[in-house]
């Protein structure tokens, strides 16, 4: 299973990619959002510097139409690199526009998908990852377990070479269920990594520990016997 940080934050990309085992990071407008008006390639060049260039950075255009979406691509692989996995939503334009750039052999992700036909469609366009929206479609009423299953069991059965990203989590339960569901990776708040670690019946199996130890050799760590 590979972990991605879903977020443009500076501060919290940098601390947590040092913590966790991260294979890169996504961002949406909405994401984007949140950090205000930023110089925004400058802001996406920083995250590429953070984690390097062997983990995949996705960036989402914004254009509404198939020929501004790949003017956006154009530009995102210009003015950051030619390794981005450009995001492109599953629309009538986007999925035009997947095949356009898959034809070209630009990094390709799939994303805004909340039903099997737009991953399937996705895939067969070529995209890279395609990325299910866990939290929204549970919101919805819809499984997203037998959808993510479904990608899974036609890739497996088809050999796509699409990888599942599930996206849209809200909690820790939710991302283990996609990845039991078969998707490979999955892209989440980095306080849902955190909260999974930070927790008092963890904290308190450490200070237990930690109690018991000090207890016979005192402050004296095994570093130092
Ligand atoms: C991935 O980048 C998706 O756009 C994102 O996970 C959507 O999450 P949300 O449903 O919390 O907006």
């Amino acid at each position: 299973m590979k972990y991605l940080l879903d977020t443009a934050n500076l501060e919290d990309i940098r601390r947590y990619y040092e913590i966790f085992p991260i294979a890169g990071v996504t961002s949406n407008p909405s994401i984007v959002k949140k950090e205000g008006k930023i110089d925004f390639f400058a802001h996406m060049n920083e995250i590429r510097s953070i984690i390097g260039t062997d983990k995949s950075l996705h960036i989402q255009v914004t254009a509404l139409d198939t020929a501004g979406m790949l003017k956006d691509a154009d530009r995102i692989l210009t003015k950051v690199d030619k390794d981005v996995y450009i995001k492109i939503p599953v629309n009538m334009e986007g999925i035009k526009a997947i095949k356009e750039l898959k034809s070209q052999g630009v990094n390709v992700t799939a994303t805004a998908i909340y039903s099997k036909m737009q991953g399937l469609l996705a895939m067969e366009a070529g995209a890279d990852y395609i990325a299910p929206y866990y939290n929204r479609m549970e919101n919805m009423g819809l499984d997203p377990e037998d959808i993510i299953a479904s990608f899974a069991e036609m890739i497996a059965l088809y050999d796509y070479k699409t990888t599942i990203l599930a996206a849209s989590f809200k909690n820790a339960g939710q991302v283990n269920k996609a990845h039991l569901a078969g998707a490979q990776t999955a892209t989440l708040d980095p306080s849902i990594l955190v909260a999974a670690l930070k927790q008092p019946y963890i904290e308190k199996a450490v200070a237990d520990f930690d109690a018991d130890w000090k207890s016979i050799y005192g402050d004296c760590t095994i570093a130092e016997l």
